[in-house]
């Protein structure tokens, strides 16, 4: 009798325990839910983004006033380029024409913009530290020592535009735009330094390049 009470009651805790993981892990997937944006398609992307490749599918496209070239979308983290439509949207990145931009999508459009346009990441061998200029040296744990963010929350560097990088380390500067991450650290660089690291990530294969726009019958065929 008592060895049958003990068996259920071990069977009992056991149930409790498995409940009790079981409520871990929905609490979890709840939310991680709650933070993770939606699985994005790209088929739906390319759709969306038809409009965004007439400044990002243009090869050496520069916005003006200030003057820089528009930053190169393929091959970048899926997540960042989530993430980063995410803060325009919200004013963590002040750009009128992005945030716009931004706003005119829902979480799953921009899931599905930001999957089709990152495409399939870079990917590089490590680069010898000995390499890697020392004013580049402290970007190296999350941005890679190959120009490639070492996590999706990091952006992938290699390639992307030289006068976009200076730019965006000025933004972080003035606050223009903001990261808690970035802050410091871009306050950290002399405008020597600035122009230093810049030229290292950008100059970096493989890199970041621009979406190829779909031909259009405006298109021009060169
Ligand atoms: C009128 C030109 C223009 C259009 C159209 C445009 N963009 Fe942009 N985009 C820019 C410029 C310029 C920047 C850099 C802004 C800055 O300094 O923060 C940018 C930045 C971005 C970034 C941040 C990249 C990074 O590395 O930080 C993403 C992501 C992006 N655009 C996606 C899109 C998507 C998606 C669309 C279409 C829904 C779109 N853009 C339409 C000009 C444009
Ligand atoms: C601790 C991790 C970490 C380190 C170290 C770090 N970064 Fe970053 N970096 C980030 C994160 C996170 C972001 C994205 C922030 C945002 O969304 O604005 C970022 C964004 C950037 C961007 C904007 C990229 C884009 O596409 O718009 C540049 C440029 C950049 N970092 C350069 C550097 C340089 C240069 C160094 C070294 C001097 C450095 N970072 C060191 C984490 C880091």
């Amino acid at each position: 009798m008592s060895e049958l009470w003990l068996c259920s009651h071990v069977r009992s805790g056991r149930r409790l325990v498995l409940a009790v993981a079981a409520g871990v892990l929905a609490a979890f997937a709840t939310s991680a839910s709650a933070q993770q944006p939606p699985t994005g398609n790209a088929r739906q992307g390319k759709i969306i983004a038809y409009t965004c490749l007439g400044c990002h599918g243009i090869k050496g496209y520069r916005n003006a006033y200030p003057d820089y070239a528009v930053p190169r979308l393929r091959g970048q983290s899926v997540t960042y380029l989530e993430n980063a439509l995410n803060e325009y949207r919200n004013g963590q990145r002040a750009y009128p024409t992005m945030h716009l931009q931004a706003l005119s999508l829902s979480e799953q459009q921009i899931a599905d913009a930001a999957t089709y346009l990152g495409g399939k990441p870079v990917t590089a061998k490590p680069v010898a530290a000995s390499a890697v200029p020392a004013a580049a040296a402290v970007c190296t744990s999350c941005h890679g020592s190959n120009g490639i963010g070492v996590a999706p929350m990091y952006p992938t560097l290699a390639g992307q535009h030289e006068s976009y990088l200076i730019r965006v380390l000025h933004e972080y500067q003035t606050g223009y735009r903001q990261s808690p991450i970035m802050d410091a650290i871009a306050h950290s660089l002399t405008n020597a330094q600035i122009r230093v690291v810049a030229a290292y990530f950008s100059h970096l294969k493989p890199g970041l390049h621009t979406v190829p726009r779909p031909y259009t019958r405006w298109s021009s065929t060169h």
